[in-house]
């Protein structure tokens, strides 16, 4: 459970028309069939996320509006990393804090129809949706229920941090840190995924304030055991039938 196999690559929203220089260090390694090859990725995934404008590089992942135009970008984008890979591309839903009001579709219904246009997989970060429900205000629920279940591939477990919201002061803004325990809520919300989309690799997030391994080993045995759970109810419950 730790340390699922994914690449990673992020911010594929450049707007000044030159090749993304991730999608251009890509397309290089791909050139020499042998590297990727010899890698042979099972999972490869990035973030639906923006982090270049005017050949600048932020090293932050960005909020895209969700409309039409960020639509065929990142359509574009996913297309090209493709067509290097040779293999499905995983697009990974963010943490929000911030929304745009010219969004004219919710962050589900981008997602669906990126995984229409491309044949794109999908990464649900669990804590991502829990998180963003909390900050953005809507339904984690009611988001994993929106998702195409055969599009996942891989799910993400990772601690956040709840900090006082500047923007609203009494109120409580969730930040991914990646750096305490798994909160009970994205355990819950972990068990709705895995009845939802049926078991998957699944990646324990633990990055900042390492702690001592055997913790971090015990999340993923939680992680494991909250699956395998799952998976003897069911087929006690076919049985039954
Ligand atoms: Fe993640």
């Amino acid at each position: 459970m730790v340390g699922s196999p994914s690449g990673k690559l992020s911010g594929k929203s450049a707007r000044d028309g030159a090749p993304h220089r991730v999608v251009a260090a890509l397309q290089d390694f791909c050139s020499h069939r042998w590297r990727l090859d010899r890698i042979n990725p099972i999972l490869v995934s990035g973030h639906l996320a923006w982090s270049t404008h005017n050949g600048e590089y932020l090293n932050d992942l960005l909020p895209l509006p969700y409309d039409e135009e960020a639509l065929r970008l990142i359509e574009g984008h996913i297309h090209e990393v493709q067509d290097c890979l040779g293999r499905p591309y995983l697009i990974e839903n963010p943490s929000s804090y911030v929304g745009f009001r010219t969004s004219g579709m919710s962050e589900v219904e981008f997602l669906c129809e990126l995984v229409r246009r491309t044949g794109c997989r999908l990464l649900c970060d669990v804590s991502n949706i829990y998180l963003s429900a909390h900050n953005m205000g809507y339904d984690a629920h009611t988001y994993i229920d929106g998702l195409p279940a055969h599009a996942i591939s891989e799910l993400h477990l990772g601690g956040y941090t709840p900090e006082e919201d500047a923007a609203k002061p009494g109120a409580e803004l969730l930040i991914d840190t990646h750096a305490v325990p798994i909160a009970e809520p994205a355990w819950d919300l972990y068990a709705y995924a895995l009845r939802r989309f049926g078991p998957k690799p699944v990646l324990i997030e633990w990055d900042n304030d390492l702690p001592p391994l055997a913790r971090l080993l015990g999340e993923a045995v939680r992680a494991h055991q909250i699956a395998a759970g799952i998976i003897v109810a069911e087929a006690r419950c076919a049985a039954s039938r």
